[in-house]
């Protein structure tokens, strides 16, 4: 099960609307042209904007999530009826022999065992063509992007069509290393309705993820720098070998 902000039907309607500037999504556009892929494997592809935005320009899109209401919402978009939609994680991939899987938003950060960050790679590895390739971000622990994660630094009230005025913010509510938990708070003033989500997220290290990478059968080829977070983002780029 997925939290609640992914979840829940009124707050994944609204996520987008949130979360509107989707720049961090150029960079994996841009990878999916550099490294000539044609099929794109989306792990944990939420309201589906990357999966859609890739439909539209001729890719082979699979997006999964095991968040229904995400899922929905994606269903909705331009160039959605040419994406390949799955419901449920890893476990749930049939066949496939992807040029390219991604995870976008931080998705490596919700699998908080050692086991489901396994069986994700896992699976990607087995998803991919060999010589195919796995990107994913994931935030640096030395960043401590948690500072920010308070009402203060996050509270916005927002006009939305549908939906009346919209309140959200984030409170920290826990740090115990590797594992950062918070809250969204939403107060919708049309009925007065406060919605509430709780996540947890493990910051993994550098050389924790490349030695996972290399328990799973991936090479590392590449970390590099979000273009548009620097100094606080690891993009890993890694690729299933040829023998
Ligand atoms: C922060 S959102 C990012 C969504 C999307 N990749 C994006 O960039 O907008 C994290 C996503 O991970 C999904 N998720 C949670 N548990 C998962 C799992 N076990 N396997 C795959 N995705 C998962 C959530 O449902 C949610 O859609």
């Amino acid at each position: 099960m997925a939290d609640e902000l992914f979840e829940n039907p009124r707050l994944a309607a609204i996520y987008d609307t949130f979360d509107h500037d989707r720049s961090d999504l150029d960079a994996y556009e841009s990878m999916v042209d550099e490294f000539g892929a044609r099929s794109v494997l989306d792990i944990g592809c939420g309201t589906g904007t990357l999966a859609c935005r890739l439909s539209a320009r001729g890719i082979e899109v699979i997006g999964l999530d095991p968040a229904a209401a995400s899922l929905k919402v994606a269903q909705t978009k331009p160039w959605s009826e040419r994406v390949t939609w799955i419901h449920g994680n890893v476990s749930k991939l049939p066949p496939l022999e992807v040029d390219l899987a991604v995870m976008t938003g931080n998705v490596a950060q919700v699998f908080l065992t050692d086991e489901e960050w396994q069986e994700t790679l896992l699976a990607a590895r087995a998803a991919l063509q060999p010589g195919g390739r796995l990107v994913f971000e994931t935030r640096k622990p030395e960043a401590r992007g948690w500072l920010e994660w308070n009402r203060e630094a996050t509270h916005a009230r927002l006009d939305i069509p549908n939906y009346g005025a919209v309140e959200r913010w984030v409170d920290l509510t826990r740090v115990e290393l590797p594992f950062v938990s918070f809250r969204f708070t939403y107060i919708f003033e049309k009925d007065g309705a406060v919605i509430t989500s709780d996540s947890t997220l493990r910051f993994r290290s550098r050389e924790e993820i490349t030695s996972s990478l290399r328990e799973a059968g991936l090479s590392l080829d590449e970390v590099r720098e979000a273009p548009d977070r620097p100094g606080r983002e690891f993009v890993f780029i890694a690729r299933r070998p040829t023998t």
